[in-house]
């Protein structure tokens, strides 16, 4: 029987040893939550990093950790200290992360960290060729593994290969910079399709395609010697009855018993009202513009200070890359920047910011998207923010507001969001004030339509559609003896 075989570095669950037994943690990112409700309805095998190098296993331990990830339908592809360090902190993190999101004063080329891209990758197609049945169907995801659809099809040269880019694909003028440019571009186009969240990322990878390696385009289409690569957008939908049906029962529950977010609300009333919550959750990365969030917020209660004592910004960070320098530095700036807005305006009652750097469970992530009145996500660039989609899923009365970035994936398909430029502070506050005013009928007049779509185009569609195409591109590709 076949089967679809699904690869990215993370795999949907990160191991970890407690003493002599291995426990499973949830992995945070889009990748891993919208890829998994994919894969748990399937009869797929989801190929990745455990989260534990091998020189933490001894025979043992690695025999547990085979057990622990075959029971989800997952392979382990071992990797090393030194691996992860040039290969997942060094090449993807400090190079490809940066570079793609138009961050090019952070972004290092280092020759070792390059070639253990080159390794790890080969590594991947290794254990990919060794699971690989006849028929089955290969879907491989994001910018850590940009090589392999080329590595697999130089030994398969005819299974079919689907890539999907979890974040923006940069204009030519930023992606020509690199210098393994030609490499990356030749990698990308072993696959027969390669999708993307949005047209702009599409149109920018055929720009270098052709510029870069001079091949010509057919509309959406890569002309190679002997094969054609089509090239398409897929925006990257979200489980939308999973978030709204916990969202549904959280309201139930929280009737009777409070919830630790509600707890806290209850103890910090002014004067007997509420603050009204202006939610803010990412990963700590400095695409998500956090920092400038914060400078906004500052900028907001100074512009608007009748606002003082009547609302508030819930910031929850999840750590994220700690051990590449720019995230830790983020950090630091982070602790400063929520340290002296609090110190500035706080009163015996009211403190302008909750700050949480950690990892959240589901329920606590659902009981910040039911219990906050604004949603305020700022990246300075973003391939998608499920986010932003989860908040608005959230919503069972369909009240809420959505502050949301221009710069962001999202923003193209949730035109009824009060859609802002990260950098302009002065936006940011009069759409804070505009949202935490604005009346009810439109909130709900607004995230209804945003529900509808979500709910249309979920997780399931955008698979479903990214396969079809997959399975469509094959059999043209047969009948015209091309592939
Ligand atoms: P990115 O993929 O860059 O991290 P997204 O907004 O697309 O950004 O996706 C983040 C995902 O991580 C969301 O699906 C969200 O539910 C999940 N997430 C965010 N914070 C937490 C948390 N504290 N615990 C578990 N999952 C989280
Ligand atoms: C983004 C990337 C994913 C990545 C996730 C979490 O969503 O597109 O590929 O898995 O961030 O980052 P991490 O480095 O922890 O895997």
């Amino acid at each position: 029987m076949s089967k679809t075989i699904i690869i990215s570095n993370r795999l949907p669950l990160q191991l970890e040893i407690n003493n002599n037994s291995i426990n499973t943690i949830p992995s945070v990112g889009g990748l891993a939550t919208g890829m998994k409700s994919v894969h748990s309805g399937s009869d797929s095998i989801w190929i990745g990093w455990s989260g534990l190098t091998e020189e933490k296993l001894d025979p043992e331990k690695r025999n547990l950790v085979q057990k622990a990830l075959k029971k989800h339908q997952c392979v382990g592809v071992p990797l090393t200290e030194s691996e992860i360090d040039g290969f997942y902190y060094g090449f993807s993190n400090n190079t490809l992360w940066p570079l793609f999101h138009y961050f090019m004063e952070y972004t290092e080329f280092d020759k070792d960290n390059w070639e253990t891209y080159q390794s790890v990758n080969q590594k991947f197609a290794d254990v990919v060729i060794e699971n690989l049945g006849e028929n089955d169907t290969i879907w491989v995801h994001d910018y850590q593994l940009l090589l392999l659809p080329e590595m697999i099809r130089k030994k398969k040269p005819n299974v079919t290969i689907g890539f999907f880019l979890h974040i923006p694909f940069p204009s030519y003028e930023v992606f020509r910079t690199i210098p393994c440019r030609e490499e990356l571009l030749k990698g990308l186009l072993g696959a027969d399709l390669i999708g993307f969240h949005t047209y702009d990322y599409e149109r920018h990878f055929l720009s270098s395609a052709q510029r870069i390696l001079g091949l010509e385009i057919n509309f959406n289409n890569v002309l190679l010697e002997n094969r054609i690569v089509k090239v398409d957008s897929f925006p990257m939908g979200i489980d939308y009855d999973k978030f709204h049906n916990a969202a549904k029962i959280h309201n139930e529950k929280e009737k009777k018993d409070k919830t630790e977010i509600q707890q806290k609300i209850d103890e910090h009333l002014v004067n007997g009202d509420r603050a009204k919550l202006i939610l803010s959750i990412d990963r700590l990365d400095y695409t998500k513009g956090i920092a400038n969030r914060l400078r906004a917020f500052e900028y907001f209660l100074d512009k608007y200070p009748q606002f003082k004592g009547k609302a508030r910004l819930v910031m929850l960070a999840v750590p994220s890359r700690s051990n590449v320098p720019q995230y830790q530095l983020l950090k630091n700036e982070i602790d400063q920047l929520v340290g002296r807005i609090n110190g500035k305006f706080s009163e015996v009652s009211w403190t302008p910011i909750w700050y949480f750097y950690r990892s959240m469970p589901f329920e606590n992530l659902i009981d910040l998207y039911t219990s906050s009145e604004v949603a305020l996500l700022t990246p300075i660039r973003d391939g998608m923010n499920l986010v932003a989609k989860e908040y608005i899923a959230s919503r069972v009365d369909k009240k809420g507001v959505l502050i949301l970035s221009e710069m962001t994936g999202a923003s193209k398909e949730m035109s009824e969001a009060l859609i802002i430029n990260p950098n302009n502070f002065e936006e940011i506050a009069d759409t804070l004030k505009f949202a935490l005013e604005m009346p009810e009928e439109e909130q709900i007049k607004r995230n209804t339509a945003l529900q509808k779509r979500l709910k249309r185009y979920n997780v399931e569609k955008w698979a479903n559609d990214f396969m079809e195409s997959l399975e469509t591109k094959k059999n043209s590709a047969k009948k015209y003896s091309l592939k």
